[in-house]
């Protein structure tokens, strides 16, 4: 089996690209940077994923589609890129996928879920591409949406709650919780979301599939838990930051035979153990992974 990853370089395509390779599928990522760190047999292609060109889809199998700007708080600043990039450059890689024989696994997320006027416009990105598989498929697109939830695991953003969180222990500085720290978040380890996106391509129910684990943690809590798992200085509240959509929990998929599996506290764990080992062997780039 041939998969191409789009957004190969980055945090959940590193991890998906070492899944596949273990399960001995042929990867080809597909990014606009090379990766922080190669995973092992994958062919790496620099490549923008809004411009056409079939030979490189031709062969696939499966095409996992995570390419995309992220970040669910984005502004009018961000909405050209969010229009290029994550909607554009879906309907591209659905069109080669349709043109190749390819399923294509889109990666959404869980902010298309509040209604139009409160969704971002990176939900509102990540909506208009689950339309437009929807509406390629009459053509005979084969395609599967899963929709995350907050990811963390070895390599999440560093900009992410719990990559700033353990950024503050390596680096002896205190956590900021903007608003009231009262935010619910469901967060799910970037293993679980592995498995469910395998599941969901060998799977003959197009979605939306929500990963998930259905369990709400508030910002407050999950500092408390990381706290006991790692050293974290008293937190600085920032009551007047944007936080975000207050509650923000899927009910799992029940669509695919798959289910997260990883405790929020024994991944933190690993997180944490996994990000220290790079910090002591590379303490400055620890900053850009
Ligand atoms: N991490 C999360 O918590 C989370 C939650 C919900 C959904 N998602 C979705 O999962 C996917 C992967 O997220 P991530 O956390 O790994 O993000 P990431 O930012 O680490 O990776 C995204 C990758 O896409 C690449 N990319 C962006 N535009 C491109 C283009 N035009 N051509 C080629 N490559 C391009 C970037 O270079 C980057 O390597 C994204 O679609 C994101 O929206 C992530």
């Amino acid at each position: 089996m041939n998969c191409i990853v789009t957004g190969g370089s980055g945090f959940i395509g590193y991890h998906l690209c070492n899944l596949l390779r273990s399960s001995g599928y042929r990867v080809c990522s597909l990014d606009l940077v090379e990766p922080p760190s190669a995973a092992p047999g994958v062919e790496y292609k620099i490549w923008d994923i809004r411009k056409e060109r079939d030979d490189l889809y031709l062969g696939a199998d499966y095409i996992f589609h995570l390419a995309a700007v992220t970040g669910a708080r984005g502004g009018p600043e961000s909405a050209m890129d969010n229009a290029q990039h994550n909607v554009v450059g879906t309907v591209q890689v659905a069109l080669a996928a349709l043109r190749v024989g390819a399923k294509i696994i889109f990666i959404s997320s869980g902010a298309v879920t509040p209604e139009p006027r409160m969704r971002g416009i990176y939900g509102w990105s990540k909506d208009t591409g689950e339309s437009a598989l929807h509406s390629l498929s009459t053509s005979g697109l084969q395609y599967a949406i899963c929709r995350l939830t907050n990811v963390y695991g070895f390599q999440h953003r560093p900009k992410s709650v719990i990559g700033q969180f353990v950024q503050c222990n390596l680096r002896d500085t205190a956590p900021e919780i903007h608003g009231t720290g009262d935010q619910v978040r469901d967060f799910i380890h970037v293993s679980d979301i592995c498995r469910g996106l395998v599941s969901a391509a060998g799977s003959r129910s197009h979605g939306p599939h929500n990963l998930s684990t259905g369990k709400g943690t508030t910002i407050k809590d999950l500092y408390s838990l990381c706290a006991g798992v790692f050293t974290l200085s008293s937190p600085i509240m920032r009551p007047d930051a944007a936080s975000g959509m207050s509650h923000s929990v899927l009910r799992p998929t029940e669509h695919l035979p798959w289910s997260a599996t990883v405790p929020l506290e024994a991944g933190l764990l690993q997180t944490y153990r996994e990000q220290l080992a790079i910090f002591q062997r590379h303490p400055v780039p620890l900053q850009q992974v």
